[in-house]
C-alpha cells in the first residue's frame, strides 16, 4: 500500500482540493483508494467530494478506539474510492492522546489488506503528530502557493520534519540525542541548526545513530506541488524552496508540478463535485491528472519509520513541546541567505502582518466593549 500524506504547514493552499481529486484520479486509473480526512477540527474534505456533512468519522472511532474502524469508512460515487471523514466534533489532530494516535495509525496501516493507495489530508501546522503522519511515508506531498507566507510555511514544515525524524531515530541516552538536545537548548542566538553542519559532528560522536539517521533520511523524498499560480514565473518559487532544503536540510525534494488558480473550482464546489468530475478538461483538472500520473509512474513509497519507531514516537509525548523550532524564527534567516526571501518580500510580509494585527486589535476592542456592556447589564461571568 502506498501512503501519500498531503501537508502544507498552513491552511488554505489546496491540500483538500488536491487530496480529493488525486483520490478520484487514482481510482479512475483502477487503484483501490482510501482517502482520509485527518484535518480533525477543521474537516472539510467531504465538501470537496460533494458529500453531505458526515454523521460518523474519525471522531466516532477516536471516542471508542476499540470499535470497528470499518464502520467509519464510507463509499463514494467513484468506483474504487472510499472515504474516511474527519469529525468537526473533536478538537484537532494536535490534541489527540497518544493512545488515540497509536490506535488510528494501526487501523490506517491495516487498510493495506484491500487498499492500493492511502491518501492522508493532513491538518495545518507543524505539530508533532502531524509530522509523524507525514513521516509514515517517504513520499509525502507538500503543497505550497507562490505567496511568501505559504513558501515560509512549506519550508518550516520540512525543516520540522527533518528534526522530528532525528528526534525519533536517535534513542534517548545516546550521544546523538544529547547533542541534538544541547544544540536545541543553546538556541538560535548562537548558531543555526543546519543539517549539513550537524551531521559530521554527530558522526564523530555517535556512528551508530548517525548511520541510522542517514538510512532514514535517504528514503525521505518529499514532493512539492505549487498550487494557485497565476503566472508561469510564479513557478520559480519552487526552485527556491528546493535550494533552501538542499542547502540547509540536506533534503532532496522532488517537484511534482504546478497547478493554476482556476475560477471553475468555485463552480465545482457549489455543484458538489470534485473538479475532475465537474470539468475534466479544465486547466485545474489537467494539472491534477498530470501530477497523478507522475505519482503512479514513480516507485512504491516505502515506510520511513517502522512500526516500532512509530510507536516509540507516539510515546515520546514529552518531547512534543520541545520540538517547536517554529518559534525560533531561524528559518527566516535560512530563506534570506538562500535568496528564497528578498528584503522586499520581508517588507510585504511585515505589511500583511500589520494588517492582521490591526484587524485583530479591532476585534479585540470590539469584544472588550461587548464584555463591558455585558458586565454593565449585570451579566454573571
Ligand atoms: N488551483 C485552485 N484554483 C482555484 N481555487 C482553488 C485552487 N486550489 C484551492 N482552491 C480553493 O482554495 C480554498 C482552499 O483550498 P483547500 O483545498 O480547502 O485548502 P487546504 O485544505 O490546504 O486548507 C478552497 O476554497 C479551494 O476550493
Ligand atoms: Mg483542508
Amino acid at each position: 500500500m502506498r501512503i501519500i500524506p498531503i501537508a502544507s504547514g498552513k491552511g488554505g493552499v489546496g491540500k483538500s482540493l488536491l487530496s480529493a481529486n488525486l483520490g478520484v484520479a487514482f481510482a479512475q486509473a483502477g487503484q483501490r483508494v482510501v482517502l482520509v480526512d485527518l484535518d480533525l477540527g477543521a474537516s472539510n474534505l467531504h465538501l470537496v467530494l460533494g458529500h453531505q456533512a458526515p454523521k460518523t468519522g474519525i471522531g466516532t472511532f477516536l471516542n471508542d478506539i476499540k470499535s470497528d474502524f470499518s464502520t467509519v469508512i464510507a463509499d463514494t460515487d467513484v468506483r474504487g474510492l472510499r472515504f474516511v471523514p474527519g469529525d468537526t466534533e473533536i478538537p484537532g489532530t494536535a490534541n489527540l492522546k497518544a493512545s488515540q494516535r497509536k490506535a488510528l495509525v494501526k487501523r490506517l496501516l491495516a487498510l493495506e489488506a484491500d487498499t492500493d493507495i492511502l491518501i492522508l489530508d493532513l491538518g495545518a501546522g507543524t505539530h508533532q503528530s502531524i509530522l509523524d503522519f507525514f513521516l509514515l511515508s517517504g513520499q509525502g506531498i507538500i503543497v505550497s502557493a507562490p505567496a511568501v507566507t505559504a513558501v515560509l510555511n512549506a519550508y518550516v514544515f520540512l525543516k520540522n520534519t527533518v528534526f522530528r525524524l532525528m528526534y525519533t531515530v536517535f534513542a534517548k541516552g545516546t550521544a546523538a540525542y544529547d547533542y541534538l538536545d544541547k544544540m536545541r537548548k543553546d538556541g538560535s542566538g548562537h548558531q543555526h541548526l543546519y543539517i549539513p553542519k550537524m551531521l559530521p559532528e554527530i558522526k564523530n560522536l555517535d556512528k551508530v545513530s548517525h548511520e541510522k539517521f542517514m538510512d532514514h533520511i535517504s528514503r525521505l523524498h518529499p514532493r512539492l506541488v505549487m498550487n494557485m499560480i497565476d503566472d508561469p514565473k510564479d513557478a520559480d518559487v519552487a526552485m527556491k524552496i528546493r535550494r533552501s532544503c538542499e542547502e540547509y536540510l540536506d533534503l532532496k525534494i522532488e517537484h511534482l508540478g504546478v497547478i493554476y488558480r482556476d475560477t471553475l473550482q468555485d463552480k465545482a464546489l457549489s455543484s458538489r463535485l470534485p473538479i475532475l468530475l465537474y470539468k475534466p478538461q479544465s486547466i485545474l483538472s489537467q494539472g491534477i491528472y498530470r501530477i497523478a500520473d507522475k505519482i503512479l509512474e514513480s516507485d512504491e513509497g516505502k515506510l520511513v519509520l517502522d512500526m516500532a519507531e512509530i510507536e516509540n514516537s507516539f510515546q515520546e509525548a514529552g518531547v512534543e513541546a520541545e520540538i517547536d523550532f517554529e518559534n525560533k524564527m531561524d528559518y527566516v534567516e535560512d530563506l534570506l541567505h538562500s535568496g528564497a526571501l528578498t528584503p522586499g518580500d520581508m517588507v510585504e510580509t511585515v505589511k500583511s502582518q500589520q494588517f492582521e494585527i490591526s484587524k485583530l486589535r479591532k476585534e479585540n476592542n470590539f469584544l472588550k466593549l461587548k464584555i463591558s456592556q455585558a458586565i454593565a447589564r449585570g451579566f454573571d461571568a
